[in-house]
Parts: structure tokens; C-alpha cells; sequence
């Protein structure tokens, strides 16, 4: 392994390899990310499985595990062919190491430890959530830095939280969901509304047409916690699809697709202006700890909010969260819609960002199904 200081490398551009296989997108990315300045993406190739699993109803994990072994190779030449890249110009190889299907997880992290071995360059263990938060960097303007600590909404089809992140890869939890992710909740409306997977998308094309004209109920509203609950608003959709006997007429689809989508989006921003005060007093309260840096009044509060994952695709929810954000004065920033939801590039870009910070790490970095986010 080629080793070098972390603040040696912090002093150069990096060009690094990300590979995603955590669910049913075999994805490959090369990112540079210059010491200073915006990160550029080289290449960014995506294989969508949704086909092979459209028969199931879900994703299975055994076929998709099948698949990533069989195209990741082909994807990774892809995306250096695209960069105009060789091996030899690489300087590190990043694979997301979990959470995930644990199948998709070992394919993509061998490889990526193999290649890694084999060119003799770190080797970095990405968490998929990282990735997601991470993302935003690709749409900061020229010059603009992503500052710490600062509000984030992770918004994705196995997650839904709101995190404190206090500095890179230190996030303090301040509320989820205490059922459903609402990624899972589009996807799971989609189907009841005969849509095709993945569901989000879908339902935002539906609902262009419709009117918000069904009542659906807002969990916890009001109340000072920051979690959520979305298992109740798809309850409620499926009754009321239910209580007509015959099949929902295409104006009942559009409407009750416009009806979901606007509560949802409501009960999120209803939800993040909650989490938003305890993000405000864990952020005090780190500040009392560190006093003396908090005199010399070396750090402001960031007064950012990053929505990230693919639910903050969707452009009605996040006007609803940048409605909110304003309001309390935050300046609100989420990805371009195509790179919220799974990708290489989000991997290769907090692999960069590691590396420059930290330095490779182990190649025994095991992958993990489960992994949580925050300290
Ligand atoms: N425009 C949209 N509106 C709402 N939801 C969307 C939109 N686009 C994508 N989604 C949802 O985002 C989810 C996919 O996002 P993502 O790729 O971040 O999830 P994941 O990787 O499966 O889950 P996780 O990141 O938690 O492991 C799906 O549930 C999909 O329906
Ligand atoms: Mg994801």
C-alpha cells in the first residue's frame, strides 16, 4: 500500500474510485477532488437491477448479490473508460461497506479491496449514509464550502432521520422514523396506485396532475420529539383506496397521489422544525463544551440545512423543507435530483474526502448490514 501523511494528501487533487452495490444499483464513479474547489465528476455509470427484480415485487436479495458480481467489473471499466482514465491514475479505491444487503456489500468491498491490493492504493470503507450526506458538495457554488456543524435530512428508501452534523463523520442523532422510511412509503403508495418501482418518482409524475383533495393524517404534529412516523399516512391511503368499491377512477389515482405526496411533504417540515430546535440546543451545548474556542468565537453556527437520499429528490418536498428552512432563518441546499438517490460518485467523493482527511484505512474493514450513522 502506497502510504502517505493524511495532510499530504489534503494538499493535492485526488482522484479516487467509488464502487456502490448496497442494494439493486451496481454503480460506478471517478471523482477528482481538488484541494480547493468544487469536486468534479469524471464518470458516474449506473446498472439499474429494477428489471431483474420487477417479478418480485422487491428486491431479492440472493439475485441482486448474483448481479453485482456479474456487471460490477464492467461497470468499473465503464466509468474509467468514460473519465479517460487508466488504473495507474487512480489514487485510492472507495466501496460502500454498509448498511445494505450484506450480499451486495461483500461483492462491491472485495473488489474494491482486490483492486486496491492489487494497484497497492488505500483502500476506504465507505458508509452508504455518508455518501448521501455527501453529496451536496457537488451542487455548492464555486468557493462555497460546506460548514460544520450544520442540519441534516437524510431522506432515503431505508432511512428517514434528522442528524446534528457536528464535524465530517461525527453526526449526533436528533430523531427518525419510528416505522417506515419514507422512501419505503412512496414506493409501497406507488404500487397500491398500480405505479411502477421505484415508487417516488412515480407518484411526483402523478400527483403534477392531481389535487391534494383527500384529508391524511400528520403523525406527532406539534409534539417537541424530532421522530417520525409514515406507516399511518400509507395506511390511510389504502383505505381509502379500499372504501371505493370499484377500481379508483385515474382522477381518484391523481388526487390521492397529489393528497399523499402533500402530506407527506407537510409532516416532514412539521417534523424537521422540531428537530430543528434540539439540532439548535445539542449544538449550544457542544459550544459549552468547548468554551474557550466558543469565546474566541471560532465557530459560528452553520445555519445550513442539507436534505440528502432519494426521497429529497422530490421538488414539492423540498420546497416544503425550504419553506421551513427560511423561516428560521437557514439556508437550505439538497443535491441535483439525479444524485440523491444511489450512486458512485456520492462514494468515490466521501472516499476523497476521507482520504485527504484520514488516510486509507485496513483492508480487514469488514462490510456491515447494519451500521448506524451517528457516534
Ligand atoms: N422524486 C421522488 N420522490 C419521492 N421519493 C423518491 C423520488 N425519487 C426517488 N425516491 C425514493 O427514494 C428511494 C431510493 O432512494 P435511495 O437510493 O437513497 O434509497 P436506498 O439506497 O434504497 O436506501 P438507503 O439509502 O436508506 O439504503 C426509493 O424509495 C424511491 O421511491
Ligand atoms: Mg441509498
Amino acid at each position: 500500500m502506497r502510504e502517505e501523511g493524511g495532510g499530504g494528501r489534503a494538499r493535492r487533487t485526488l482522484r479516487v474510485l467509488g464502487i456502490e452495490t448496497s442494494c439493486d444499483e451496481t454503480a460506478a464513479a471517478i471523482v477528482e477532488r481538488p484541494a480547493k474547489g468544487k469536486p468534479r465528476i469524471l464518470s458516474n455509470i449506473l446498472w439499474s437491477q429494477a428489471e431483474a427484480h420487477a417479478p418480485y415485487g422487491g428486491v431479492v436479495p440472493e439475485i441482486a448479490a448474483r448481479a453485482h458480481l456479474v456487471h460490477l467489473d464492467g461497470i468499473v471499466k465503464e466509468a474509467l473508460k468514460e473519465a479517460g482514465c487508466r488504473f495507474s491514475d487512480l489514487d485510492g479505491v472507495a466501496a460502500t461497506a454498509g448498511p445494505g444487503l450484506i450480499g451486495g456489500l461483500i461483492v462491491g468491498a472485495v473488489y474494491g479491496k482486490a483492486l486496491a491490493l492489487a494497484l497497492a492504493l488505500p483502500f476506504l470503507a465507505i458508509h452508504h449514509l455518508e455518501g448521501h450526506a455527501m453529496s451536496i458538495r457537488f451542487s455548492l457554488d464555486e468557493g462555497e464550502s460546506l460548514a460544520f456543524p450544520h442540519f441534516l435530512a437524510l431522506l432515503s428508501g431505508g432511512h428517514s432521520a434528522f442528524l446534528s452534523a457536528l464535524s465530517p463523520g461525527r453526526y449526533r442523532l436528533l430523531g427518525q422514523t419510528r416505522d417506515d422510511a419514507l422512501g419505503e412509503v412512496f414506493d409501497k403508495t406507488a404500487r397500491l396506485l398500480g405505479l411502477p418501482y421505484p415508487g417516488g418518482p412515480a407518484i411526483e409524475r402523478l400527483a403534477r396532475q392531481g389535487e391534494a383533495s383527500f384529508s391524511l393524517p400528520r403523525p406527532f404534529f406539534g409534539e417537541a420529539h424530532g421522530d417520525m412516523s409514515f406507516s399511518g399516512l400509507k395506511s390511510a391511503a389504502r383505505r381509502l383506496a379500499e372504501k371505493s368499491k370499484k377500481p379508483l377512477s385515474d382522477r381518484a389515482r391523481r388526487d390521492l397521489a397529489a393528497s399523499f405526496q402533500q402530506a407527506a411533504a407537510e409532516s416532514l417540515a412539521e417534523r424537521m422544525a422540531a428537530a430543528l430546535r434540539l439540532h439548535e440546543r445539542a449544538i449550544a451545548e457542544e459550544e459549552r463544551k468547548k468554551k474557550r474556542r466558543a469565546r474566541r468565537g471560532e465557530k459560528k453556527l452553520a445555519r445550513r440545512i442539507v436534505a440528502a437520499g432519494g426521497v429529497a429528490a422530490n421538488l414539492v418536498i423540498r420546497a416544503e423543507l425550504e419553506q421551513v428552512s427560511l423561516a428560521r432563518g437557514y439556508i437550505f441546499s439538497a443535491p441535483p435530483p439525479a444524485l440523491c438517490t444511489d450512486n458512485g460518485a456520492m462514494i468515490a467523493l466521501a472516499g476523497a474526502e476521507r482520504l485527504a482527511r484520514f488516510g486509507g484505512v485496513s483492508l480487514f474493514a469488514p462490510p456491515r448490514a447494519r451500521w448506524t450513522l451517528s457516534a
